[in-house]
C-alpha cells in the first residue's frame, strides 16, 4: 500500500477513536435515560419559578392607576393580562423588549384596544351570561373601546363620566325594579334591608359598589356561600346593579 493512503487511514482511525472518546466523556450522564435529550434537564427547569409580579406590586410605581383598579369592577382582571399577556407583543408600544420587562415593575401599555379587549367581551354564543359581552362591530363603531372606557374603570369613561348601560334606566341601577325584585331577598334580609336574624347581614343604606361587588363576587364563586351563591346565579347583570341601588337608596337609621 502506497504510504500517502496508510497516513490517511491512521489520521481517519486517529478521527474516530477521537469521536468515539469524545462522545463517551462529553455527554451527560442523564441523556437518553427518556428520549434523545438530558433528562435531569427535565428538574432543573421545573425547580425555576415564574419571576411574575402580582397587582399590588404595582401599586408604588402606578399608584393612580392602581387605585383606580383596585375600587372599580376590572379588579378582577390582573393587570398583566391586559399589559403583558392578551396582545402580540409587537402591537404593544415599546416591542419585543417589552417582554424583559416582566421582572421589572415596568410595564408595557397596550395600544390597541380593540384587539385587546375583545378577548373577553366579544359575544360568543358558548360564553356564560355572567361575562358582559358586546356584538363588537355595531357597538364600536370602529372606534378604539378606550375612547369611550377608562380600561381600568370601565364603567366610567376616560374622562371620569359615567356609562350609563342600556340595560337600566339611567345611572348604573334603577332602583324600582330593584325594589320588585328584592321579594327575593325579603325573607332573611328583612322587608326594608335591616334584618331581624343575628346571622344575616343588613342590606339596608350599604354603598352601592359594596353591594354589586359582593353580589358579583357570589354569582362568580369568589365568595362562597351556599344560600347567597345559589341566589345570586339566578340574577342578571343588570338585576345586580337594580338591587344594589334600591337598597343602597334605604334608609339604615333605627
Ligand atoms: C382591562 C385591561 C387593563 C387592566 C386590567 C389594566 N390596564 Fe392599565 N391600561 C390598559 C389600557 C388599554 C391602557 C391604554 C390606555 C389608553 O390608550 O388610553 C392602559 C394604560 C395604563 C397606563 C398608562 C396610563 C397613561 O396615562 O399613559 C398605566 C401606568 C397602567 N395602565 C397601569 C396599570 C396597572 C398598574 C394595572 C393593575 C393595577 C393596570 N394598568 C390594569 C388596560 C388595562
Ligand atoms: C381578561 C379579560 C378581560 C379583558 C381583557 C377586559 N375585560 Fe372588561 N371585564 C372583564 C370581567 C371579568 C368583567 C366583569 C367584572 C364583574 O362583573 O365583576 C368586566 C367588566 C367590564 C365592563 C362592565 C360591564 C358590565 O355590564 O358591568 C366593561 C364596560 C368592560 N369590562 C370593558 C372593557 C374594556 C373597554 C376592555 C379593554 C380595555 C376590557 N373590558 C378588557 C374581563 C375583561
Ligand atoms: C362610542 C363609545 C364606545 C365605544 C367605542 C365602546 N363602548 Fe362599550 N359601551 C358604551 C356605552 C355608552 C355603553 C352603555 C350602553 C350599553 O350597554 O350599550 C357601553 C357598554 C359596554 C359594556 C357593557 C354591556 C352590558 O350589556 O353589560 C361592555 C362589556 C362594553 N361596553 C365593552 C366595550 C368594548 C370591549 C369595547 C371595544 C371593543 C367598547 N365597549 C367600545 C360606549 C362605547
Ligand atoms: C335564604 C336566606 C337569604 C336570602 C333569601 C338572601 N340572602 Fe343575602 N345573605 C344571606 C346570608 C346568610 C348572608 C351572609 C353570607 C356570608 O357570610 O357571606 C347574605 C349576604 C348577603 C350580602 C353580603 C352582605 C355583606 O355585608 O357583605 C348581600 C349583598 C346579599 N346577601 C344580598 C342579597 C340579595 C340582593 C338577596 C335577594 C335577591 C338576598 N341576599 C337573598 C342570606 C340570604
Amino acid at each position: 500500500m502506497p504510504k500517502h493512503i496508510v497516513r490517511l487511514l491512521a489520521l481517519l482511525v486517529v478521527l474516530a477513536l477521537m469521536f468515539v472518546g469524545g462522545k463517551y466523556f462529553f455527554t451527560p450522564k442523564s441523556f437518553r435515560a427518556y428520549g434523545h435529550y438530558r433528562a435531569a434537564s427535565v428538574e432543573e427547569i421545573a425547580v425555576v419559578k415564574p419571576r411574575i409580579i402580582d397587582a399590588a406590586s404595582f401599586s408604588a410605581v402606578y399608584p393612580k392607576e392602581y387605585a383606580t383598579w383596585s375600587e372599580n369592577i376590572h379588579q378582577v382582571v390582573q393587570c398583566q393580562a391586559c399589559h403583558m399577556a392578551t396582545e402580540k407583543l409587537s402591537d404593544r408600544a415599546g416591542g419585543p423588549a417589552a417582554h424583559d420587562q416582566r421582572a421589572t415593575k415596568a410595564l408595557p401599555i397596550p395600544r390597541d384596544s380593540l384587539k385587546l379587549c375583545v378577548e373577553c367581551h366579544q359575544k360568543i354564543a358558548g360564553r356564560p351570561a355572567s361575562m358582559p359581552q358586546i356584538d363588537v362591530v355595531s357597538h364600536t363603531q370602529g372606534k378604539q373601546c378606550t375612547a369611550c372606557h377608562n380600561p381600568h374603570s370601565p364603567l366610567f369613561s376616560p374622562a371620569g363620566a359615567p356609562v350609563a348601560l342600556a340595560s337600566s334606566s339611567g345611572g348604573t341601577g334603577d332602583a324600582a325594579a330593584g325594589k320588585t325584585k328584592s321579594a327575593l331577598c325579603a325573607a332573611c334580609h328583612g322587608p326594608a334591608g335591616v334584618s331581624a336574624v343575628a346571622d344575616f347581614p343588613n342590606l339596608a343604606c350599604q354603598k352601592e359598589p359594596y353591594l354589586t361587588g359582593a353580589l358579583t363576587a357570589y354569582q362568580s364563586g369568589t365568595r362562597g356561600n351556599a344560600m347567597m351563591g345559589a341566589i345570586a346565579k339566578s340574577l342578571s347583570k343588570a338585576d345586580i346593579r337594580n338591587l344594589a341601588a334600591y337598597f343602597a337608596g334605604l334608609s339604615c337609621a333605627r
